[in-house]
C-alpha cells in the first residue's frame, strides 16, 4: 500500500514557518491543524495565516479543522486552495452536504473522528467522502501518545472502504512515530499525520522517508 507522510506544522516554529515548510518538502501533504479553542482547548491560527502558507508551500495542504461549525468556516479553505478539507464529524450539522460543496470548489473533503465517536453511523457516508481521519490521540495538542484503542475503528473502516471497493484514504493522526506507524499501516491506514516526529529530527527529510519506508513494509 502506498504510504502518504503529512508533516504536523503544529509543531513548526510558527514565527519560522516558511522555512520550516522548506524543511519538508520532500513530504506528501502538509497538515495543517487549524484550532479554535472552542471545539479544542488550543488555538493555532485561521484563513488569513493558511492563505499565507497556502503561498509560500512548496507542498500542497490538508488542513484539519479542529472547529465548530465547520458548515459555515470549511468552505473559506478550500477557496483559497488547499489539496484536503477535513472537519469533524462531531462538529458538523450537515457532513454531507459539506463535502459536496468543499468538492465542487475543487477539494478533497475529509471527515474527522475523535477516538470516542463510534464509526458505525459514518459507514454509510464514505461514498461522500474522500478521506477519514482517524484520530489516535485527543484533538488539540502535539506530543501526546498514540491510543491502541482507536485501532480496531480504523480496521472496519478499512474492511467498508475495500469491500466496497472505494477509494477513500484513510488517515491517522497523533502520536505517530517510527514505532506506532507500524501499527496503524498494519490496521489499513495509507496516510500518516507526524508533527513531533518530523520536526524532533535534527534531518527532517531523512525522517520523512524513514517513516514512509516504514509505514510500506
Ligand atoms: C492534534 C493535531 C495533530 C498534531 C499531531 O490535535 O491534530 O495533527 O499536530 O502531533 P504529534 O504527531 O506530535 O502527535
Ligand atoms: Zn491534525
Amino acid at each position: 500500500m502506498p504510504a502518504r507522510i503529512n508533516p504536523s506544522i503544529l509543531a513548526a516554529d510558527f514565527v519560522n514557518m516558511q522555512r520550516d515548510l522548506e524543511r519538508i518538502a520532500s513530504a506528501d501533504l502538509v497538515h495543517v491543524d487549524v484550532m479554535d479553542n472552542h471545539f479544542v482547548p488550543n488555538l493555532t491560527f485561521g484563513p488569513q495565516m493558511v492563505e499565507r502558507i497556502q503561498a509560500v508551500s512548496p507542498i500542497p495542504l490538508d488542513v484539519h479543522l479542529m472547529i465548530d461549525d465547520p458548515d459555515r468556516w470549511a468552505l473559506g479553505y478550500a477557496e483559497l486552495g488547499a489539496y484536503s478539507v477535513t472537519f469533524h464529524a462531531e462538529a458538523a450539522a450537515d457532513p454531507v452536504r459539506l463535502a459536496r460543496r468543499l468538492q465542487a470548489i475543487g477539494a478533497r473533503a475529509g471527515l474527522a473522528l475523535k477516538p470516542g465517536t463510534p464509526v458505525d453511523d459514518v459507514l454509510e457516508l464514505l461514498p461522500e467522502f474522500d478521506q477519514v481521519l482517524v484520530m489516535t490521540v485527543e484533538p488539540g495538542f502535539g506530543g501526546q501518545s498514540f491510543m491502541p484503542e482507536t485501532m480496531p475503528k480504523l480496521a472496519r473502516l478499512r474492511s467498508a472502504v475495500d469491500a466496497a471497493g472505494l477509494d477513500v484514504w484513510l488517515q491517522v493522526d497523533g502520536g505517530i512515530t517510527e514505532e506506532t506507524i507500524v501499527t496503524a499501516a498494519e490496521n489499513g491506514a495509507d496516510t500518516f499525520v507526524a508533527g513531533s516526529a518530523v520536526f524532533r529530527a535534527e534531518n527532517t527529510e531523512r525522517q520523512i522517508s524513514l517513516l514512509r519506508d516504514t509505514a510500506a513494509e
